[in-house]
């Protein structure tokens, strides 16, 4: 069996600095593994969070030799061991105790996203009809675990601190799934451009590349917002075909 060195980084919201920890490693370990080792045998008060250990709670977040990953889905074998592996909190979010960050922002910044409204049912017994294209389209955002690693990689975020001006892109992916949903009447172009500034993103797409479940954060869902933001605020014909096209939708022709 081999062992390998681990840089965690241990504090809090005061300060803190990297403790190095060698660990015994073995085939098929990921980070999350061997964070439970140091933990279990040489800093039991190394605090982690995590829940599933399948890339599907959104938990483990952490940024592993500068790069923000899940810890859990981050095998030792894709790691160069010949020096010690660097594991520290999201940088973007204040910390609480070592691998833990507050990112209790981001629930407070999807409360004040306009919830989902549906048009009055299409049928007398209060049943709708979609296309599958339409469904196609909003289910790809739904696989979003929350993880925030595309929050914690945004500049916009992370180095200019506008999270009192900006909801970062997974509330522009949360955004997209109830604007683009087939049944969806709420208009949020208003607060998107005004409140919640969608026009601080300038499509690095770097967040579409940190994220764990692959959802085009950038193509599919950012620059489809920006295109009805510019369709409102530039274009008046398609201002006023928008206005007709929402008013029918609210008034759909009952199906027999
Ligand atoms: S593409 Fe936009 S939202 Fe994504 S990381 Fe870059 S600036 Fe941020
Ligand atoms: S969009 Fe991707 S990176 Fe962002 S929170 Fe959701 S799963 Fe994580
Ligand atoms: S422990 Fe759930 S995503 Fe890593």
């Amino acid at each position: 069996m081999n062992s390998a060195t681990f840089r965690i980084w241990r504090g809090d919201a005061r300060g803190g600095e990297f403790r190095d920890y060698s660990t015994e490693i073995s085939e098929g370990m990921v980070v999350l593994d061997a964070v439970h080792d140091i933990q279990a045998t040489q800093a039991n008060d190394l605090a982690c969070r995590w829940n599933c250990k399948a890339g599907k709670c959104g938990s483990c977040s952490a940024e592993i030799n500068g790069m923000p990953k899940l810890m859990c889905m981050t095998r030792l074998n894709d790691l160069p061991l010949d020096k010690a592996v660097t594991i520290e909190p999201m940088k973007a979010f204040p910390p609480l105790k070592d691998l833990i960050t507050d990112v209790s922002w981001n629930f407070a910044v999807k409360k004040r996203i306009k919830p989902f409204k549906p048009r009055p049912p299409d049928a007398p017994d209060g049943t709708w009809r979609m296309a599958q294209r339409d469904i196609d389209r909003v289910q790809e955002f739904r696989k979003c675990i929350e993880c925030f690693l595309c929050q914690d990689v945004c500049h916009v975020l992370r180095d200019h601190h506008k999270q009192d001006q900006f909801i970062g892109p997974r509330f522009f992916v949360y955004s997209a799934a109830l604007e683009m949903h087939p049944l969806d009447i709420e208009d949020r172009v208003v607060e998107l451009r005004e409140t919640q500034g969608i026009g601080y993103c300038n499509i690095t797409k770097c967040c579409t590349k940190v994220c764990p479940e692959n959802i085009h954060i950038t193509d599919n869902a950012i620059i489809p917002l920006k295109e009805r933001v510019v369709d409102d605020y530039y274009d008046p014909l398609g201002w006023i075909w928008k206005k007709i096209r929402r008013r029918n939708e609210r008034s759909p022709e009952p199906l027999a």
